[in-house]
């Protein structure tokens, strides 16, 4: 049986039971042609295992895939599409022999406004590109990991999944969803030896926050520079760092964790950084 998983586990003959490394591992990266799908799809070629990139963005899908060699290729993957989906899954396990890593990462920022005016087409695509790509990327890989014996899945939340105020209506709205999807599965697929956690990226620089920011998504450093002046640690979130949690949490160090949301986001999220002053005081009491 393949097993993904306790590294430190010693069977009866002493031996270990279970190989800890990425060479064999394989994984399907959505949204993986830009952004943070993108540094996973680099990291976890670079970590010696084999990636599936699907995306809508053809030319740079194939593009990156091309740069990151044998061990990479791209699939036409329109998250939000059933067939789609299982068809990428699929062409994983055809391509290279397994699906031990879905990461279901696609997003856009979707419907911005007021609630009010707030169009329901555009509610409905959000929440189709965000959180029904989440369910059918995890009832499409289940079932393949499930007759693995072994795998973990990833989805990417947000802050957003965690509070309000940090997105828009919708987009917030389908990331809470995300996550309480991760927690309703976990509670099913464990019993199956099967894993499923979310990161949880703050503002990240992406092609995604870019065009927020800017209005062009291929600029990065307008990216940088804004959300380093939001951030309390004077630098903003990357889509490497991002990726590194994902790929920590697709890996066997994460072997116990299941249905849980790792923030990737310096901190900003859980500390009320602009009370700052408290901790620049000189120690006395008032
Ligand atoms: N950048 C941030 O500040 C931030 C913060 C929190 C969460 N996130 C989340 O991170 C994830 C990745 O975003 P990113 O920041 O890397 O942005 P990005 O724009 O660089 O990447 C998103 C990718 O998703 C793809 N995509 C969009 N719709 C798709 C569809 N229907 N089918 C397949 N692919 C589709 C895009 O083509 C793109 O390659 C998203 O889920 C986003 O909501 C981003």
């Amino acid at each position: 049986m393949r097993v993904w998983g306790a590294v430190q586990y010693v069977n009866e003959e002493g031996g270990p039971e279970v190989e800890s490394d990425f060479v064999t591992r394989t994984a399907l990266v959505t949204g993986g042609a830009s952004g943070i799908g993108a540094a996973m799809a680099r990291q976890f070629v670079a970590a010696g295992g084999r990636c599936v990139i699907g995306d809508v963005q053809d030319e740079r899908g194939r593009a990156l895939a091309r740069e990151l060699g044998p061990g990479c290729r791209y699939e036409h993957l329109d998250v939000t599409d059933e067939d789609d989906m299982r068809a990428a899954i699929d062409r994983t396990v055809d391509a290279f022999g397994a699906l031990d890593c879905f990461f279901g990462n696609a997003g856009i920022v979707g419907a911005l406004g007021p609630i009010e005016r707030t169009p329901a087409p555009a509610w409905d695509r959000t929440v189709s590109v965000l959180l029904r790509s989440a369910f059918l990327g995890v009832k499409h890989a289940v079932p393949v990991m499930r007759s693995q014996g072994s795998g973990a899945i990833v989805c990417t939340a947000s802050v957003a999944s965690l509070r309000g105020g940090l997105g828009p209506h919708a987009y917030t709205a389908a990331k809470h969803g995300v996550w309480g999807l991760v927690r309703s599965v976990a509670a099913e697929i464990g019993a199956y030896g099967l894993r499923i956690n979310c990161v949880a990226p703050g503002g990240t620089v992406s092609a995604l926050s870019a065009s927020l920011v800017s209005g062009d998504g291929d600029d990065l450093d307008a990216a940088y520079r804004r959300l380093a002046a939001a951030s309390s640690s004077g630098r903003p979130t990357t889509a490497d760092d991002v990726a590194s949690a994902a790929l920590f949490l697709a890996g066997p160090g994460a072997a116990r964790i299941n249905g849980a949301c790792l923030a990737v986001d310096g901190g900003d999220d859980l500390v009320a950084h602009k009370a700052r002053g408290y901790f620049e005081a000189d120690g006395s009491e008032r």
